[in-house]
């Protein structure tokens, strides 16, 4: 049997998303999507690609949801992304109604899927699709930190010329301008950051963290970033079907970590077959915890906008 993981929107991320699991060949893709013509289009267009690339894997776009019956797993990518001058949260109501019906929908048929979500607000959908889903909180993680950590991960890297690979960096928090990137936990080849970078420098790669996304979206003006986002939710994918007991940062239901509970918050989560694995807990200094329940009262807040 193969695997089947079925994404939701077939835009910018979730496109590019199918053409990195595509050329992993781990499983076959359904996108879906509420536009008449797109979903199909560009899956067609990306299984004639992949003879070229050595790639077998079945490629199918649909405008109807029966199409991701038996998923292993479900991306949640539909929903609008943000314009100039617009923050996440600006996105919560619209992306609600979109988030609810996408997960109503393909619950029914894949009763037993895991659900990666990256619509944004972040954290917000990922808690609604659990609550509208109906299922044990790990089998919903929600993409933001893997992407947060690598854009801090990529500033790093360019500005002490070192390789990526030996540049570990971890953001926790709310996928928005709150989000805590940790300048001791994160390191280069063992050395906090800390310590390898002088003040002046840390704190603004810190600061253009936190502001990553926005850089894209005022750059691009009719879309926010979806090479780094698709990437990361392929690496989340990729750790769930192989069951790799992967930890990285991302978003999973809380109940007491961190002080915080009945909220979806980026933590350091093992991911595997069954989804989240394990939450672990870093021991942070004052600071660091200060800024994490600033954080935390954004996404709450959110969370009771939405009245689920
Ligand atoms: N969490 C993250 O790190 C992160 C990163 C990037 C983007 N995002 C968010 O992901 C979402 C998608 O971003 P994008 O750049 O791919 O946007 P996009 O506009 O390119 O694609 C979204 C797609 O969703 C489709 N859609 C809308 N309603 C739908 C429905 N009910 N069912 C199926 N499809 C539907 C649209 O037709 C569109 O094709 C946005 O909310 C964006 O803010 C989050």
């Amino acid at each position: 049997m193969r695997n089947k993981v079925s994404i939701i929107g077939a835009g910018m991320t979730g496109s590019t998303t199918a053409q990195w699991l595509a050329e992993k060949e781990i499983a076959d893709i359904v996108l879906v999507d509420v536009i008449e013509g797109v979903p199909q289009g560009k899956a067609l267009d990306l299984q004639q690609a992949l003879p070229v690339v050595g790639k077998d894997v079945w490629v199918t776009g649909s405008n109807d949801y029966h199409a991701t019956a038996d998923s292993d797993i479900i991306v949640i990518t539909a929903g609008l992304p943000r314009k100039p001058g617009m923050s996440r949260d600006d996105l919560l109501q619209a992306n609600a109604e979109i988030v609810r019906s996408a997960t109503t929908a393909t619950i029914k048929s894949s009763p037993n899927a895991i659900f990666v979500v990256l619509t944004n607000p972040l954290d917000v959908m990922a808690y609604l699709t659990m609550k509208i889903a109906d299922i044990p909180p790990q089998r919903v993680i929600g993409q933001a930190g893997i992407l947060d950590s690598a854009r801090m991960r990529a500033f790093v890297s360019m500005e002490l010329g070192v390789s990526v690979e030996n540049i570990h960096c971890y953001v926790l928090g709310g996928h928005g301008d709150d989000m805590v990137p940790l300048t001791r936990t994160s390191n280069v080849a063992g050395i906090p950051l800390d310590e390898i970078l002088p003040a002046d420098r840390l704190a603004a790669i810190v600061e253009r963290t936190r502001k990553g996304g926005g850089e894209i979206v005022n750059l691009l003006k009719t879309s926010s970033a979806y090479y780094a986002p698709a990437a990361s939710l392929t690496q989340m994918v990729d750790a769930i079907i192989k069951d790799k007991h992967l930890i990285v940062p991302a978003a999973a239901y809380l109940s007491g970590e961190y002080g915080l509970r009945d909220i979806f918050f980026g933590v350091p989560v093992q991911i595997g077959r069954k989804g989240v694995e394990k939450i672990y807990e870093y021991r942070l200094n004052s600071e660091d915890l200060k800024a994490l329940q600033k954080s935390a009262a954004g996404v709450a807040e959110n969370i009771t906008k939405l009245k689920i």
